[in-house]
């Protein structure tokens, strides 16, 4: 039985609403519309309010406020002026600077700090609001350890892969390209991971003291590959550094016992991990890089 879709419910407060009219350009959802120059609340349309808050952060007077589907209607906050944002060259700066973070110093990450990219990273565009997204924070290297050990154990069941059987079972589960990445990329390096962990070397996690894991009740793993984006991101601009680490999710969708034991709800897809921690190494150097292809069409 389908479930009713819950909307947004957005308020105009008449006495502060300076009818300027923005809040009904702005809207995506075609819900608020003029009437006598005012702005008013039009149920109709295929669909109602997504609570995106455009109306919200449109409005300069403040006259508008939407709660529903995870707005609870404190939401909307003065940003700083232009003149006190990023500039292009400082966001491009960072990003040049951004490397992927393989080694770490053994200090762990405050939880004030956790918090914070947390919020940057809430940030992140996001479908249909609000964020599908659901992160697991695993902190201290002790901990982030036991996951390693858990991740081990499994990726040993993928040693089966590469047997004429699994190479079979492969076909079936996989298109072309995905059967080639998974044999000639992701099992070598997962066997390596195996072997070095026999040595004491952690080539999964680095020896990171914060592992996040980016979840989602959908299959598809775009939202939470956007909401760690942004947050590599927001740790290069916390002075942290951070690496996407993409063995981790098969790993864990396989296996529901391991989500249930890190806390990933049985329905949830976990679908990136990022390594977190001060970087032990600084890079005097940027690298050019480029997509595939780029036509203007
Ligand atoms: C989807 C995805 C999965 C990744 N998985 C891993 C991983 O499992 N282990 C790892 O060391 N790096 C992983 N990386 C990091 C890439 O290897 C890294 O981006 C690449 O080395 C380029 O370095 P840069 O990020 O410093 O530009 C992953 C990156 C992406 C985008």
């Amino acid at each position: 039985m389908a479930t009713a879709v819950e909307w947004g419910c957005p308020v105009i407060h008449v006495a502060t609403c300076i009818a300027c009219g923005r809040c009904v350009s702005i809207c995506p959802s075609y819900c608020l519309r003029l009437q006598d120059g005012k702005p008013v609340v039009d149920s109709g349309g295929p669909f109602g309010c997504l609570a995106c808050g455009h109306c919200m952060a449109v409005c300069p007077s403040g006259a508008i406020r939407v709660t529903g589907r995870g707005m609870k209607g404190g939401e909307v906050f003065p940003l700083p002026l232009p003149s006190a944002r990023a500039t292009a060259e400082a966001l491009e700066g960072m990003m040049q600077a951004r490397r992927s973070a393989r080694h770490y110093e053994n200090r762990p990450v405050e939880k004030p700090v956790m918090d914070r990219l947390l919020a940057m990273s809430a940030t992140a565009p996001m479908g249909f609001p609000p964020s599908p997204v659901g992160v697991v924070v695993i902190n201290g290297r002790d901990r982030v350890q036991e996951l390693a050990h858990d991740l081990v154990a499994a990726f040993k069941k993928w040693r089966f892969l590469k047997t004429p059987v699994g190479s079979i079972l492969l076909r079936f589960m996989m298109d072309k390209p995905s059967v080639e990445l998974m044999k000639n990329f992701v099992l070598p390096v997962v066997d390596t991971i195996i072997e070095a962990r026999k040595e004491g070397r952690d080539l999964l996690f680095y020896d990171a003291p914060c592992v996040m894991v980016f979840h989602s009740p959908l299959k598809d793993p775009v939202e939470p590959a956007i909401a760690s984006s942004f947050a590599t991101l927001a740790a290069e601009g916390l002075g942290l550094g951070s690496c996407m680490i993409g063995t981790v999710a098969p790993a864990l969708q396989g296996d529901k016992r391991l989500r249930a034991c890190w806390g990933i709800p049985a329905k949830n897809f976990p679908s990136m991990a990022m390594t977190l921690g001060y970087p032990s190494v600084t890079f005097p150097n940027g690298i050019h890089r480029r997509f595939a292809s780029v036509e203007f069409v």
